[in-house]
């Protein structure tokens, strides 16, 4: 039987936990960190986790601010890993594709007024941090206009460094916190760049950036792989005709820096007049019936660069809801008056890409063998890698893949619905990835 004393005594003792407790939060949260707190963003279900997001500047004499949007776990987030997701185009936005329709928290309903909750959200396992990068992608941004036009591989990777650098400071519960990058399609570039970027700073820094590993999946790899995967991909798959493929083939060099005349005529041929009504991204998923002007996608196709995003009447949703002036209010967003609307890809950073490595298997080999934990993953109806193009997919042979499952088994067994959902790493993907597998190991 419990005394009225010993009643007083546990009160007493539950006032001094909470005022250490608060103290303690007083001392360990900086006040921007709590200026960049999501009260609630417009239309959004309730929800358990916290969310912050803001602009971190990374170059002073540019004035580059990178926006970043980071979705906490709803369980103990002060024990899960801590990861950083970014999207390809180049110049795609982790906002439109990984935080909107692939694994954040967030579905935007048709209307694009409102949110609903995305049952495979990865904030379930990890406090996901999405980056609009590099500056000129979403809500990021430069005050030096010419910037956009010298955007390249180098750059991403340097400014991505210091924002996380400078970020950590405002979110020093980060600090040493395992920590994974994650992305897709051209984030197949992006990522592995910056986990050597930030191996080579820990060699002379403290460990603040505790680099576990990397996930990329339908990666942007290496040129020539790459390149010759895709369309023997397309030919297998008959969306192209034998006539095409051989063309391509022969007047296509995927490791020269400069696409030749010939190779962009008969490319531009086949995806503009062979492919027909069907989402490359996705083919054996409808299409998007609401976007009739496919310039743009064509384009991207020219240039070999890979863009992210399965569902262009997603991104439709997305581009109406992030342009909504109480939205970017709620998410401190756009605090400069950005001089041009809200994109789900940028057109500008994509047409003038300065710099793309050819191959960034070389990093891969290095990063493996520091021992960092590395996964890569593909599906079969996306272009890139399937039996058919074995030959051509990655030789990754001296090197050794290890295939590590950040998240439990339990959250990969759930049911794959579409291919939207991809990168979300869940589903019988696994089972689905034997393929892909043996097409890396061969
Ligand atoms: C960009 O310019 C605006 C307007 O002068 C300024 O408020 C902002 O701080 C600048 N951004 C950076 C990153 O320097
Ligand atoms: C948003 O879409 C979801 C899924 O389609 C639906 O269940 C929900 O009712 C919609 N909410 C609003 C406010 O329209
Ligand atoms: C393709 O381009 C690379 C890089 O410019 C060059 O070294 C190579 O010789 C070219 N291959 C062919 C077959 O022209
Ligand atoms: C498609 O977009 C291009 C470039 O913005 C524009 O010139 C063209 O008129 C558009 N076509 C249609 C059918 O909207
Ligand atoms: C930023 O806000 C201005 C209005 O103040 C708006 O015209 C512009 O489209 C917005 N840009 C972005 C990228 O959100």
């Amino acid at each position: 039987m419990m005394t009225f004393q010993s009643k007083a005594g546990i009160f007493f003792l539950c006032l001094l936990i909470i005022a250490f407790s608060s103290i303690n939060l007083a001392v360990a949260v900086p006040k921007e960190q709590e200026q960049d707190r999501i009260l609630a963003l417009p239309g959004q279900p309730r929800v358990a986790f916290s969310q912050f997001s803001g602009y971190v500047t990374v170059n002073e004499q540019h004035g580059r601010a990178l926006f970043y949007w980071l979705t906490e776990s709803p369980t103990s987030p002060q024990n899960k890993p801590l990861v950083l997701w970014l999207n390809g185009g180049p110049g795609c936005s982790s906002v439109a594709y990984g935080a909107s329709e692939e694994i954040g928290p967030f579905r935007i309903n048709k209307t694009g007024s409102s949110l609903y909750l995305n049952k495979y959200a990865w904030n379930k396992e990890a406090s996901i941090l999405f980056l609009e990068s590099p500056a000129g992608v979403g809500f990021s941004y430069t005050n030096t206009s010419s910037d956009l036009k010298t955007s390249g591989d180098k750059r991403t990777a340097q400014d991505a460094l210091v924002f996380l650098i400078r970020w950590m400071s405002r979110f020093p519960q980060y600090k040493y916190r395992e920590f994974y990058i994650a992305g897709e399609s051209y984030a197949g570039h992006y990522v592995p760049q910056l986990a050597k970027k930030i191996h080579d700073y820990n060699k002379n820094n403290p460990q603040i950036i505790n680099l576990k590993g990397f996930i990329v999946g339908n990666a942007v790899t290496d040129s020539y792989n790459d390149g010759i995967g895709t369309v023997t991909y397309w030919w297998s798959h008959s969306m192209i005709s034998d006539q095409s493929y051989k063309s391509i083939l022969k007047y296509c060099n995927f490791t020269a820096e400069e696409t030749s005349g010939k190779c962009d005529d008969v490319y531009s041929y086949a995806v503009n007049y062979e492919f027909g009504n069907i989402d490359q991204y996705s083919i054996y998923t409808p299409t998007c019936t609401a976007s009739q002007n496919n310039t743009v996608r064509h384009m991207r196709f020219k240039n070999l660069h890979l863009i992210s995003g399965y569902d262009p009447c997603t991104e439709n949703y997305a581009e109406k809801y992030y342009n909504l002036p109480e939205v970017q209010k709620a998410m401190h967003a756009n605090v400069t008056n950005i001089p041009y609307k809200w994109t789900a890809c940028s057109d500008v950073l994509l047409k003038n890409w300065k710099d793309s490595a050819i191959s960034v298997l070389p990093i891969y080999k290095e990063l493996i063998a520091a021992g960092l934990k590395i996964w890569v993953f593909r599906y079969l109806t996306l272009y890139l890698c399937d039996k058919n193009s074995i030959p051509f997919c990655y030789n990754v042979v001296g090197t050794q893949i290890l295939w590590f499952q950040l998240l439990p088994q339990g959250f990969l067994s759930t049911t794959l619905t579409s291919a939207s959902e991809l990168a979300g790493i869940h589903g019988t993907l696994v089972d689905r990835l034997v393929d892909g597998q043996r097409c890396m190991m061969d």
